[in-house]
């Protein structure tokens, strides 16, 4: 099932996002629709907020983006936490399917050191560099309520703004399907 994806302005996106317990109801089905939407609007990440759940738990799959030594990986990170990021900050112009026609030069970490479940409930705790790890500290910040253009300075953000305001009432129309907030 693909969920519609929620949009700058949804209040579900500037949520601090709740751990799930091992009793979640149908939590493979969620992942598996979690997915299902990524695949259906050409993500490489995506998380729950963005489908208007308030919980930590996001997808990635970044095997399209393979890197020399660097292979792509496709998983479920649940309840993760993020502890350590290190390595120089690196720049990449990035994309949100919350913020639509959006495209930013965002700097972060290259690697990151992530502890979390997987869909059966055995934690992992790994660490990644490159995209792979660029696209986890992105997903990551959604649980948090964070947003990549919260990064841009003051110049970017005003030339910005009524794009913003634009996607927040739903006047944009990307391939797939969103939640205009409020509605
Ligand atoms: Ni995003």
């Amino acid at each position: 099932m693909i969920y519609p994806v929620t949009v700058f302005g949804d209040p579900v996106l500037r949520k601090k996002a709740e751990p799930i317990t091992k009793d979640y109801k149908d939590l493979k089905v969620f992942v598996q629709n979690m997915f299902e939407t990524m695949y259906n609007s050409d993500g490489v990440g995506l998380a729950a907020p963005q489908v208007g759940q308030a919980i930590r738990i996001f997808v990635i799959d970044t095997s399209s983006a393979e890197e020399d030594e660097l292979p792509g990986i496709k998983q479920a990170f649940i309840n993760p936490e993020i502890l350590k990021k290190s390595g120089d900050e690196w720049v990449m112009n990035e994309g949100c399917l919350s913020l639509p026609e959006i495209r930013e030069d965002v700097l972060r970490p290259e690697t990151v050191q992530i502890k979390y479940l997987d869909e059966d409930f055995n934690e992992h705790d790994e660490i990644y560099s490159g995209f792979s790890s660029r696209v986890i500290q992105h997903e990551y910040d959604h649980l948090d309520g964070i947003m990549f253009v919260d990064y841009l300075n003051p110049l970017r953000k005003r030339i910005l703004k009524s794009k913003l305001i634009a996607i927040s009432k739903g006047k944009v129309i990307p391939k797939y399907r969103i939640k205009v907030p409020g509605k």
